[in-house]
């Protein structure tokens, strides 16, 4: 007999119901089922942040989670951040401020700083950095994150968002 469970979970907007074993990470499960690609998976033990998504609008380690957690819950991927055609302006930041270079992390510190400006629309230099901090990057040094942030700041409230 299966031990598979029923599960119901809205990924940026769109409702998908499955089977899934009790121990199916909520990382592979938006990856290798749903195939939201934006979710990269590294460490797998919580550390790196490069699979970070919102439960509920909270940033969460996908890696950390379940997918059975997941279930009656709404998940927000990078794919849910863009607005049709048009980047995020995080992204656009990331973009024009060399925020980026391989962009394996990327999603995981977009997903982390769009909570941050979500909820706090001037954050203090030791906010954004307690932030960055929470994400692993191989490749920027973090200055470019750092002008990326600064720069998105800018942008969304030119935008009033
Ligand atoms: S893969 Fe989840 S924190 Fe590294
Ligand atoms: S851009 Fe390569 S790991 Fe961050």
């Amino acid at each position: 007999m299966s031990d598979k469970k029923s599960i119901r979970v809205t990924v940026n907007g769109t409702t998908h119901e499955a089977e899934v074993e009790p121990r199916t990470l909520l990382a592979d499960f938006l990856r290798h089922e749903l195939h939201f690609g934006g979710v990269h998976v590294g460490c797998e033990h919580g550390v790196c942040g490069v699979c970070t998504i919102l439960m509920d609008g909270k940033a969460v380690r996908s890696c950390l989670t379940l997918a059975v957690q997941a279930d009656g819950h709404e998940i927000t991927t990078i794919e849910g951040i863009a607005n049709d055609a048009d980047l995020h302006p995080i992204q656009q930041a990331f973009i024009e401020e060399h925020g980026l270079q391989c962009g394996f992390c990327t999603p995981g510190f977009v997903i982390a700083i769009y909570e941050l400006l979500r909820d706090n629309k001037e954050p203090t230099e030791e906010q954004i950095m307690d932030v960055i901090g929470g994400e692993l990057c191989r490749c920027t040094g973090y200055e470019g994150i750092r002008k990326a942030v600064r720069s998105a700041i800018k942008k969304l409230q030119a935008a009033g968002a």
